[in-house]
């Protein structure tokens, strides 16, 4: 199969061979970041500017180093250090960047669409490294490919994924991920962190923790979007704590070879207890690993790997 479209915007567009295909190409990426001189030629000559308007440790660097593996020229602009402090516009900065005449664009941004007006109006492919709310495709990916990898297949999973889902794009792009490949997704949060309509997206809701994680194979758990929330929408964090945390206890209700995930950057002591997100069951760490393999293929497709 090849690759066809010219940006990933989003979860929600893609089928389930186009998801195969990324992370099967994700999967021949792997082994480059194992070696002892971690770079192919493969990008050589090609330019990926990262324009990151939001914080990021875990996305930003590994588009970086994926790029850098690839052997592309990587570029990183922080909203707070460019002209967009001088009232810039963002169409207006992202003309300037397709002057400079590069290959590819990773944007973030805090409102939900930016990636989508960009993937309009420039010639370059865009990918979406997290547009407000909306969707972060990019952690969906490299969550299904560390599901594949520890559980050896998605399809027929209970997945259940546990927290702020009203506010986190990671939610909504694992959801549409996760039921597209054939599991089955409970969630679970306050009535003040979970859609009104959430199960038209294909999944169970909960207003416990317990319900969700019964026999689940896969807990995800999701960190409280406090930059996000126009007010107060839960009483504590202790208070939280107490109703939705992931510890030694609740695990139990889980399937005993269950795996914990959670996308970063997680309040330890809030949703997940540290025991769990340290423990034999933690596959935290693989996200981040696979996450650079990810982005590898998404750089490789997008800017015409498969094409010959
Ligand atoms: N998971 C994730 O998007 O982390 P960062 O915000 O650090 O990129």
């Amino acid at each position: 199969m090849k690759w066809s479209r010219k940006d990933l915007l989003g979860i929600q567009e893609l089928d389930g061979d186009e998801i195969n295909l990324i992370l099967d190409t994700a999967e021949s990426f792997i082994e480059v970041s194992t070696r002892e001189i971690k770079k192919v030629p493969t990008l050589r000559g090609k330019t990926v500017i990262n324009l990151f308007y939001e914080a990021s440790t875990r996305t930003r660097t590994s588009f970086e180093i994926a790029g850098k593996r690839l052997s592309a020229d990587t570029i990183n602009i922080a909203a707070s250090t460019s002209s967009v402090v001088k009232g810039e516009t963002l169409i207006d900065t992202a003309k300037n960047l397709e002057a400079m005449n590069p290959d590819l664009i990773v944007i973030r941004h805090s409102a939900a669409g930016a990636p989508h007006l960009l993937a309009g109006r420039l010639r370059q492919p865009i990918i979406n490294a997290g547009d407000g709310a909306h969707e972060h495709p990019t952690q969906a990916l490299l969550d299904l490919m560390t599901i594949r990898a520890k559980k050896g297949r998605i399809e027929g999973l209970k997945v259940a994924i546990v927290g702020d889902i009203a506010h986190s794009r990671v939610a909504r792009s694992n959801i549409f991920a996760l039921t597209k490949m054939g599991a089955t997704v409970s969630v679970a949060g306050p009535a003040t962190m979970l859609p009104r309509d959430i199960e038209r997206l294909g999944v169970a809701a909960y207003s416990r923790i317990d319900a969700a994680i019964g026999d689940a194979d896969v807990v995800m758990m999701l960190r409280i979007q406090t930059e996000r929330e126009k007010h107060n929408i839960f009483p504590s964090l202790r208070e939280y704590a107490q109703r939705f945390s992931l510890n030694a206890r609740n695990i139990e209700l889980a399937r005993p070879d269950c795996i914990i995930m959670h996308p970063g950057p997680m309040n330890r002591g809030v949703e997940i207890s540290p025991d769990m997100a340290d423990g034999p069951r933690s596959v935290i760490l693989d996200q981040v690993t696979n996450g650079v393999a990810v982005r590898m293929a998404l750089l490789y497709l997008l800017t015409g790997g498969n094409e010959s």
